[in-house]
């Protein structure tokens, strides 16, 4: 019997900031209600970039870190935008007054939760990008993957839409 066929996993280049923007742009065109997005990747990786493509891209007005606030809601666009950042969290009972359960598949909306791996806030079909500064120059490294129907459904239709040679 044969092993079942792995997922392959294609990282993608983002030459500069404006691809970054442009690949969070590409996602606005996947999404929809409901949907989790996890991003990881260390400080400057270009979370907030990604984040603010895909907020303009949604019609949602200009994105800026969510640091201080901790959630920054984008309504106005073909989704709301829900995006939290828990770098600043420290303990698991914070993440109750954040109200990130309010939020958290909302049919109204999408979830963006930048340092998504600090604590396991999100559904297990959550989309998750991880986002690298590239060994060999001012340039980063995405690679989207995804658990469950929706996660792996999302996760390579963006790398198959970014992998595009129009791009
Ligand atoms: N593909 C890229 N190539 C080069 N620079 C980029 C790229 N994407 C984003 N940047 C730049 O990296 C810097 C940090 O980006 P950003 O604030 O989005 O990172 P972040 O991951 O949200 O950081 P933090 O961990 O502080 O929240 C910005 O100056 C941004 O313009
Ligand atoms: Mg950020």
């Amino acid at each position: 019997m044969s092993a079942p066929a792995a997922a392959t996993v294609t990282p993608i280049r983002l030459p500069d900031a404006e691809a970054t923007r442009r690949a969070g742009a590409t996602l606005a065109g996947l999404v929809h209600g409901g949907d989790a997005i996890a991003l990881v990747g260390d400080l400057g990786a270009g979370k907030t970039t990604f984040v603010a493509g895909l907020v303009a891209a949604l019609g949602g007005g200009s994105a800026a870190s969510p640091t201080f606030s901790l959630v920054n809601e984008y309504p106005g666009g073909r989704w709301i935008v829900w995006h939290v950042d828990l770098y600043r969290i420290e303990r698991a009972a914070e993440l109750v007054e954040l109200g990130l359960d309010d939020v958290i598949g909302d049919r109204r909306g999408i979830c963006v939760v930048e340092w998504a791996d600090k604590f396991a806030v999100l559904p297990p079909d959550h989309l998750r990008l991880e986002l690298a500064h590239a060994p060999d120059g001012d340039t980063r490294i995405l690679v989207a993957t995804g658990a469950e129907a929706r996660g792996t459904e999302l996760a390579s239709a963006l790398t198959a839409e970014l992998l595009q040679p129009s791009r």
